[in-house]
């Protein structure tokens, strides 16, 4: 099976580059390609863009330490799919069940945006990930670019699946469901509101139901 991850990934120079900067200027930063991270064997993928510089950048893990992990995190929790509604660093005690989280993008871009180039260099990864996912899994697009990386690396034209706030998608046993990115901007727009987050959770675990008597909200 091909790879879900390289650590040494240097297939963009652009962002390669820019890591060594950022490695320089931050000497206690992860500053190297992001994991995935959570459940092995999970039914459901929450996808989002790439590592954010204070976040998962400088913390080695996806959403950890910054404002975009902090809707996340908290719903994650609520809907029962983690031991604890917070990230903080790596060692915090986090775990994820039945979850896993990855990014299209593995590496730190510059201004949160990678490139085309950069996207279809990391695609692959994502491509041997969703592989990895059982039937009737679920995958969550946090945002556009998380969307079309997923259909990309699926082999799915995007003018077939249109992004949307609570769109779902059918693609041949899985589930693509999508969402507002969690951003600082969008949560502080309220463009994606903590319902609005919810409501999609909800359907979510329509789709996957939890395990009976977790206590989890249906
Ligand atoms: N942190 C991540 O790991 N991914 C995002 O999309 C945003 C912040």
């Amino acid at each position: 099976m091909e790879s879900t991850f390289d650590a040494r990934c240097t297939l963009c120079p652009r962002l390669t580059c820019f890591l060594s900067r950022v490695r320089e200027r931050h000497p206690d930063y992860h500053a190297a390609p992001v994991a995935p991270f959570g459940d092995a064997a999970a039914r459901f993928l929450v996808v989002g863009l790439a590592p954010g510089m204070h976040g998962a950048n400088a913390t080695g893990r996806p959403f950890t330490g910054d404002h975009a992990g902090i809707l996340l995190y908290e719903t994650l929790h609520r809907f029962g799919f983690s031991n604890r509604p917070t990230a903080v660093a790596m060692g915090d005690g986090l775990e994820l069940t039945d979850c896993r989280i990855t990014n299209a993008v593995k590496c730190l871009p510059p201004e949160n945006r990678p490139e085309t180039g950069e996207v279809a260099n990391c695609n692959p990864f994502l491509a041997a990930e969703l592989r990895t996912l059982p039937r009737g899994a679920v995958i969550l697009a946090l945002g556009t670019l998380a969307h079309n990386a997923v259909l990309r690396a699926l082999g799915l034209k995007a003018s077939a699946h249109r992004f949307g706030h609570g769109a779902e998608h059918a693609l041949d046993g899985l589930t693509l469901v999508d969402s507002y990115h969690c951003s600082r901007y969008n949560t502080q727009t309220r463009r994606l509101t903590p319902e609005m987050f919810r409501a999609v959770f909800h359907r979510i675990r329509e789709l996957i139901p939890p395990a009976r008597d977790s206590g989890t909200p249906g």
